[in-house]
């Protein structure tokens, strides 16, 4: 069985599929054109996808009815149609849990850099503006005992409430599709409305799975009600908010900051003039950039794919339907 591989994953899963006997097809070129990579994957029964860029539409699987199975190397699956894939029973693989430290780590990060000014104080010393000290000048904000905001209260979210809880005493408050049990009871976090989220966070942090509906929720109508001297972190998928919108609402002091690993659009211009604020850090797109989350996640990728191969359930599956009987 074939394995296309768009981009290089560690080591570990490249032996665990070479160790299962699968060929694997290892593109030559990291930067595929689409033409590239559509022709790449006529050829192949099963894909391990790193990366965004590509879309798993029906029209991509009108053009490759050979691909039978799609392990991501992601845990989000915001750019596959999964409705498309499980009624054609095309299993879509995902890497939950391996980078959801890692992944809170760059939330926890941007939103302390962010409080205090940190990109902004580490280009002044780069561009030799050191500057004398200053009692007034671009002072920060502290965290203790304000209140976290959490968009979406899965793993991730609930690694960042922790740490915000343990390092600031931050008070949590959420809101989800569903009541989080544990966070309730381990971190005293409240569920509250989206409208008492926007208003009542200190700092606002996104962790949702991104799907249509959220397209630029956090738009400039929505950063005006939050509170003025807000941090806004976002670390879930750039399409969560309006950038421009998000640019305005900073210099209208709508809201104090913002911190981002994920950009709209993404990647971003490097003229964008957000970049120049300076309660404002950007990061791009890091939050699993570590050896041990990237390690699981290739152990995560290579273990559906192998798995599928067997003729076993993918054990890390973004659409468990397709193995029901009625997925079509
Ligand atoms: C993920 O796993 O979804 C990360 O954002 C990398 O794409």
């Amino acid at each position: 069985m074939k394995v296309f591989i768009n981009k290089r994953i560690p080591e570990t899963g490249i032996k665990m599929l070479e160790e299962a006997g699968l060929e694997i097809i290892l593109s030559e070129n990291e930067n595929l054109s689409h033409e590239e990579w559509l022709s790449y994957c006529k050829n192949t029964d099963t894909i391990l996808n790193v990366g965004g860029d590509f879309k798993y539409d029906k029209k991509f699987f009108d053009a490759c009815p050979n691909v039978k199975a799609i392990a991501l190397y992601s845990v989000g699956f915001d750019h596959v149609e999964i409705k498309e894939a499980t009624q054609r029973h095309i299993p879509i693989g995902n890497t939950p849990d391996v980078l959801s430290r890692a992944t809170s780590d760059v939330a926890f990060l941007l939103m302390q850099s962010v409080a205090r000014r940190a990109s902004y104080n580490f280009q002044k010393v780069k561009d030799g503006n050191w500057n004398a000290f200053d009692p007034l000048h671009a002072l920060g904000q502290e965290l203790y005992g304000k209140t976290l905001g959490i968009f979406g209260l899965g793993r991730i979210g609930y690694e960042m409430a922790e740490k915000s809880k343990k390092a600031f005493g931050m008070n949590i408050i959420y809101h989800n599709r569903n009541h989080n049990e544990e966070a309730e009871r381990e971190l005293g976090a409240a569920y509250v409305s989206f409208e008492e989220l926007i208003k009542n966070s200190d700092v606002l942090s996104v962790h949702a799975n991104f799907t249509p509906e959220h397209k630029e929720l956090f738009n400039y109508t929505l950063f005006e009600q939050m509170k003025s001297d807000s941090i806004f972190i976002n670390t879930a998928r750039g399409g969560f908010h309006n950038q421009k919108d998000l640019y305005q609402a900073l210099v209208d002091k709508k809201i104090w900051g913002a911190g981002l690993d994920v950009t709209n659009p993404e990647p971003m211009s490097s003229d964008d003039p957000i970049l120049g604020l300076s309660s404002v850090c950007i990061l791009p797109h890091i939050g699993s950039a570590t050896v041990e989350a990237r390690n699981g996640m290739a152990r995560l990728a290579a273990g559906n794919i192998i798995a599928f191969s067997k003729k076993e359930k993918m054990p890390y599956c973004a659409n468990p339907d397709v193995y029901s009987d009625h997925a079509s």
